[in-house]
């Protein structure tokens, strides 16, 4: 388990921030298990996780242009559209789906399931 992971009643959760530090538009980066890096959005108000590495060549996704009130965000590396709710690519050249996390709010923070 990295250092912001934490078990709660049997679930692998990792502390994100409090909700007033990601604001709408925003993303953060965080750290996952086994070397994964998940990049957690907030899309208008609502919180949305995925992988941050493109099904299609491993591209920063998480680093791409989001897009807030579709929950979409622009690989930067070659376009690919991905919805943030489901993760799969709306747009070639990806055509694989990443993965997704479930978010939780609580008392003003944010968690990740893992
Ligand atoms: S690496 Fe993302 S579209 Fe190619």
């Amino acid at each position: 388990m990295t250092e912001n992971e934490k078990e709660i009643q049997g679930t692998r959760v990792i502390e994100v921030c409090s909700s007033s530090d990601l604001p709408p538009g925003e993303v953060k980066i965080v750290d996952g298990p086994d070397g994964v890096r998940i990049g957690v959005f907030n899309c208008d108000g609502k919180f949305l996780a995925i992988e941050d590495r493109c099904s299609h060549d491993d591209g920063p996704l998480a680093e791409g242009t989001l897009d807030a009130s579709a929950c979409t965000v622009e690989c930067p590396r070659h376009g690919s559209l991905f919805d943030l709710e489901t993760g799969r690519p709306k747009t070639l050249p990806a055509y694989e789906a990443v993965l997704t996390y479930p978010v939780i709010v609580e008392d003003d923070k944010i968690r990740l399931e893992v």
